[in-house]
């Protein structure tokens, strides 16, 4: 099965944003990635409200937004109007995700949680059934352009497996180091969207380089 691509803002050109929004609509691209940090949480700070605004009003795919930042439950109803259709937080940054997850779907977001590549999976056994979706972070978080960790494999395994047992719906997302060869492998290990920043801007064709990613297994050299 085809798995949902998410192109990673973080790597495109801010210089020219318009250009790269516009390759983006043009190609077969599910939904954008968006990254808030806030220097806290991870060390790199990236970009805030008036740049997702900005941002909302030319692309004309669903937005969805990965924040990095400490009391991210400060934020949700900020997030649903600044446009957010999918709003994932890390499981490390809240108290009380239960009460959170019930406030993005009260504002008629989905959504997700994600894990730093040291937190297993299991501690998401009771909020599972809640989910619309997991992020596993196969890099530290923070930067684009950072090697995949191979131990990502397994984790994506033991998600799929905790998923299925738990009656969960939640679809699994990947985020960091996702290239052209490694992406079979990991739809064929339970992936249902990748994420993928330098991958797609920095390559010479970014919607050709979607187009493959949809099309994972056919086997690239
Ligand atoms: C990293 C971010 C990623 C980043 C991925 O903390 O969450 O979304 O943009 O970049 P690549 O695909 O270049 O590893
Ligand atoms: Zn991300």
């Amino acid at each position: 099965m085809s798995p949902l691509v998410a192109p990673s803002l973080l790597s495109a050109n801010f210089g020219n944003l318009d250009a790269d929004i516009e390759i983006i609509n043009r190609s077969q691209a599910d939904m954008l990635h968006l990254d808030i940090m806030d220097g806290v949480f991870v060390p790199n700070i990236s970009f805030g409200f008036p740049v997702m605004e900005a941002v909302r009003k030319k692309v004309t795919i669903p937005l969805d937004v990965h924040l990095m930042i400490v009391n991210p439950e400060n934020y949700i109803k900020r997030f649903s109007e600044a446009g957010a259709s999918f709003l994932t937080l890390h499981l490390e940054a809240v108290n009380h995700l239960h009460s959170a997850v019930a406030e993005i779907h009260g504002l008629g977001m989905k959504a997700g949680v994600s894990l730093n590549p040291h937190t297993p999976v299991w501690l998401l056994e009771e909020i599972l059934p809640m989910l619309d979706l997991v992020l596993i972070m196969t890099v530290n978080p923070g930067f684009g352009g950072q090697a995949f960790i191979q131990s990502s494999y397994d984790k994506i395994k033991k998600l799929k497996e905790l998923i299925i047992r738990t009656g969960s719906s939640a679809l699994i997302e990947v985020d960091g180091g996702v290239d052209l060869k490694n992406a079979r492998h990991l739809i064929n290990a339970g992936v249902d969207i990748l994420v993928a920043g330098s991958t797609v801007f920095k390559s010479d064709d970014p919607a050709e380089t979607i187009r493959l990613l949809k099309n994972p297994n056919k086997p690239v050299a």
